[in-house]
């Protein structure tokens, strides 16, 4: 397989918190790689701001340090020091008015470039930094600003991030990045649903039994205990990667692949999820811990809370209250310390209507097509067929199987998600990032279901680690005849 690499116009990155996890494990390898491929024009300049008082030549070699840690010796070789090269520091006090006049002299150097400002730090920043830029000159010219989660805490902590940032960006030059979107096998879902015919006849009610989006990690949370324990399984996963992905699924095809057309798509999903308040919250999810072992910490040993009642595993019935998806359940799962690492949506379509092959065969499994986020990236559409060989008529489950991973065996790697969207960014397409209405949408739907979980004054149920999640998950399912895919 051979990638197209089409050349963006020449740009200044600017990123703050240049010296963060974010920055040094995700940014810096991947504009690396773009650069290496000759996407980057020559002339681009990443401009890395922080609080740290280095040199340049301090930062240069951190970035170095960083990029040989996240980036194989070959894909660096021949690219390396000309990607340095374009790497420049400056400390800087977002919080000082005096401290911004370094980066007005060196943007002002090349005035008629695309600017980008990646905000790579924490939300109490971001409407601080936009209402920097706009005092030091640098907000306008369709500048642009980009943003990630936590994207607020809650409906009205969102509302008013939004507000603080809109006072200074238009909505078209904002670019909230959920990196699931970037991530090959999304797109190529949308490809999926889009490019052939043969999917939207059958993608509704009428052939479709129930979908399950799961993203499980065998990891527990590690040294993120103080970030992840205010935050848990709801807020940094479900209210966007998942949701971004049921809505994927669940929207109607949009007119044109283009930002605001697929957007309204996904805001009109959001807007249609049935609301879970109350009994129906606590009836259709279902939170969980992992206990420890003799030799590992539990979730609440890990993030120092005896007491924590933060949720690492959460599942969700949802449903989608329109014409298309009337009952059809949509299952969400996620969470941490899990038997293995696996993200993947399931279409579980209906069984047949009826068995002309009697008693005669194996029973019929429904047809499910899977779609593989990671590992092992692809599709895979499980179908009935004939178990060969004479002598009655078995019939066995078999797999049409697209998987990318056989491509990356002839030597083509999958990229990584900021890739992707760090070019769109430049280029302008805002089709892979959230629109402010979409994030405040699934607050909407999410903070009724917290609300609930408080209220009740229950504890999270627990699970062991590398279990497949706590009991009671298996018991919403099963209440319903259904049951979850191996993780
Ligand atoms: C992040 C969450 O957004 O996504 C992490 O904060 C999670 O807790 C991660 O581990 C999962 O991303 P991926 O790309 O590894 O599925």
């Amino acid at each position: 397989m051979t990638s197209v690499v089409i050349p963006v116009k020449p740009f200044d990155l600017v990123i703050f918190g240049a010296t963060g996890d974010l920055a040094m494990r995700k940014l810096l390898p991947a504009l690396f790689r773009r650069h290496a491929v000759a996407q980057i024009p020559e002339d681009a300049r990443i401009i890395g701001l922080s609080l740290s008082n280095h040199s340049n030549e301090k930062y240069r070699s951190l970035a170095r340090e960083a990029l040989v840690k996240h980036i194989s010796e070959e894909e660096l070789e021949g690219h390396l020091d000309s990607f340095i090269e374009r790497i420049h520091y400056m400390p800087n006090d977002v919080t000082n008015p005096e401290g911004w006049t370094e980066l007005v002299e060196t943007l002002n150097e090349k005035p008629d470039r695309i600017r980008v400002y990646y905000l790579a730090v924490g939300p109490s920043l971001f409407g601080v930094i936009a209402h920097g830029l706009a005092a030091a000159g640098l907000s306008g010219g369709g500048a642009r600003l980009v943003v990630e989660k936590p994207l607020g805490h809650d409906l009205k902590s969102a509302q008013q991030l939004n507000a603080d940032i809109g006072e200074v960006f238009d909505e078209h030059c904002i670019y909230r990045i959920d990196h699931y979107l970037g991530k090959e096998t999304v797109q190529n879902l949308m490809a999926m649903r889009f490019a052939n015919a043969l999917f939207e006849p059958i993608w509704n009610a009428q052939a479709i039994d129930h979908v399950q989006i799961t993203a499980a990690e065998s990891l527990g949370v590690g040294t993120r205990g103080g970030y992840y324990d205010h935050s848990g399984a709801m807020r940094d996963m479900v209210q966007n990667h998942l949701m971004q992905l049921l809505c994927l699924i669940a929207m109607e095809p949009p007119h044109d692949f283009n930002a605001d057309a697929v957007r309204d798509e996904k805001l009109k999903v959001l807007r249609a999820l049935r609301p879970l308040k109350g009994h129906t919250a606590l009836r259709n999810t279902v939170r969980g811990q992992y206990l420890g072992t003799e030799t590992a910490p539990s979730y609440t040993d890990e993030v120092k809370n005896p007491d924590s009642t933060t949720e690492c595993y959460v599942a969700i019935k949802a449903e989608v209250e329109n014409w298309r998806w009337a009952g059809v359940p949509f299952y969400l799962r996620t969470g941490k310390k899990l038997r293995s690492q696996a993200t993947e949506i399931a279409i579980v379509f209906k069984k047949p209507p009826h068995s002309v092959f009697g008693e005669l065969s194996t029973p019929v499994t429904p047809n499910v097509l899977s779609i593989r986020l990671q590992p092992d990236e692809g599709l895979q559409l499980e179908l009935m067929t004939k178990d060969p060989g004479p002598g009655g008529f078995r019939l066995r489950s078999t797999p049409l199987d697209v998987t990318f991973a056989k491509d990356q065996a002839k030597g083509w790697r999958m990229p990584d998600a900021y890739e992707r969207l760090l070019m769109d960014v430049v280029r302008g397409d805002q089709t892979l990032f959230m629109r402010g209405d979409e994030v405040e949408a699934a607050w909407s739907w999410i903070d009724p279901i917290m609300e609930s979980w408080d209220d009740s004054g229950l504890k999270p149920e627990t699970y062991d680690a590398g279990s497949e999640g706590p009991t009671a998950a298996v018991e919403m399912m099963a209440r319903a005849g259904r049951r979850w895919r191996k993780i």
